[in-house]
């Protein structure tokens, strides 16, 4: 058997902690499907004292990131801190001298993902990065090995947990917002600061990295058009419900290999369709090649043994390569030369259906004036329904559907609707997907 493989943690949070279960309690079974021992040999962290999931040993521990990155027997140096800095030096440091990397970092590399690559390039080093989209799923894995022969057609992902657990414990079972946000980050679904998983930030971060997989460019945060949940109210939930929807926070990312739709916000997803059956911190990405067809990736997109799952598979590839004198087999991001090629398609020309809920006045004239200034942008009504009369309430609720119609059209049209006297409240619009 070949010389152990020496392995550093850089944070000894919830992952953390997972990995050095998985490490220490797997250790046999890795040893078999290895061919030699993963030892791990330092954990850094800065605060020893306070509650673990997981006893790391005494003699591992140390507060010192560099204590890691320069030991000599640390092959791989495993960054777990998340957020822009120090881990983005750490990682720098650990490829500059000579030690692969394996991180869950998506907002670094979604935001600095080339000044890293660049680095990894130069230095003949690997770089796994499976637990920073979809926790479990090995959805990287997938696209950058098992779906490599396919040019990618579209991919439609649910991939924020803590999101998609706020919005099914509002349907099922009325929870408010609040309330379902607290029960998510008791649960450590969330990440540090949730505004990110509410405002489709941490969504936009893994839609950056799933396209650029599958794309051949690297895209940045700006090439994404991002809504969040916050503005989700039960009432749409509701009338989405009575209609065939369920309303999910949808990663979109679509296209030619010339031109790609990159998005991120809550969509009616028709409830027969199997993204509306992923439910609570599930994740789940439908893929469609052009040689495969369909296909759907499901299983837990957050939580310690998840995520823990993913960044071993990392240290396991990144050991194999090792062993075979094989390091870099596969680009990163799966193309050899990452190209400018491709456009980011602006979200003025996309085309949806859309789901609107207008707060009126109950009186006559009220429908056609609506309809009258969406027919003059040509956009189509599909459905309208009322909900209730007027009698104490100051508005009333008339929610419409659209056939397909053009992002720009849209929002110049409800621009106007929304300066009608009879209009009491800004028009909640939500886009309608498949
Ligand atoms: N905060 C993330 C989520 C964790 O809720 O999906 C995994 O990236």
């Amino acid at each position: 058997m070949s010389n152990p493989i020496g392995v550093g943690l850089i944070g000894a949070g919830t992952i953390g902690c997972g990995v050095a279960r998985l490490l220490l309690e797997s250790r046999e079974l890795l040893t078999q499907r290895v061919g030699t021992p993963l030892n791990l040999v330092k954990v850094a962290d800065i605060d020893w004292e306070r509650d673990r999931t997981f006893n790391i040993p005494e003699d591992l521990r140390t507060t010192e990131a560099e204590e890691v990155i320069n030991h000599p027997e640390v092959s791989i140096v495993v960054e777990l801190i998340g957020g822009i800095e120090p881990a983005k030096s750490f990682i720098i440091e650990a490829l500059n001298k000579g030690k692969h990397v394996v991180t869950a970092n998506k907002a670094l590399l979604a935001e600095s993902g080339k000044e890293i690559l660049d680095v990894v390039m130069r230095d003949g080093a690997d770089l796994g990065f499976e637990a920073s989209v979809a926790g479990g799923i090995p959805i990287i894995l997938a696209l950058r090995e098992g779906l490599v022969a396919n040019r990618i057609v579209g991919m439609y992902g649910i991939i924020n947990g803590t999101a998609n657990f706020i919005l099914t414990k509002m349907e099922d079972e009325n929870l408010s917002f609040n309330e379902a946000l607290s029960q998510a980050q008791a649960l450590g679904y969330a990440e540090a600061d949730p505004t990110l998983d509410i405002n489709g930030t941490d969504a936009a971060h893994k839609a950056v990295l799933l396209a650029s997989l599958a794309y051949g460019r690297l895209f940045q945060l700006p090439d994404v058009h991002v809504e969040g949940i916050e503005e989700i109210d039960i009432r749409d939930i509701r009338y989405a419900q009575e209609m065939g929807y369920t309303i999910k926070l949808l990663a979109i990312i679509k296209g030619e290999q010339e031109q790609v739709e990159i998005r991120v916000h809550p969509a009616l997803v028709p409830s027969q369709h199997t993204l509306s059956k992923v439910k609570g911190a599930f994740n789940a990405i439908y893929v469609e090649g052009d040689a495969v067809g369909p296909t759907m990736f499901y299983g837990k997109g957050a939580g310690e043994m998840p995520t823990a799952s993913a960044v071993v598979s990392d240290i396991v590839a990144i050991a194999r390569n090792i062993l075979s004198g094989a390091s870099r087999r596969t680009a990163p991001f799966s193309y050899r030369n990452l190209s400018n090629g491709v456009k980011v398609k602006p979200m003025s020309e996309v085309e949806s259906r859309y789901y609107m809920r207008f707060s009126v006045l109950d009186k006559p004239g009220v429908l056609s004036s609506i309809a009258g200034i969406l027919g003059n942008h040509g956009i189509s009504i599909e459905s309208v329904i009322q909900k209730g009369h007027q009698t104490h309430r100051e508005s009333v609720p008339v929610v419409m559907m659209t056939h397909h119609a053009i992002e720009e059209h849209v929002q110049k049209a409800l621009k106007e609707i929304d300066k009608l006297p009879i209009v009491v409240h800004p028009t909640v619009l939500i886009r309608v997907e498949g």
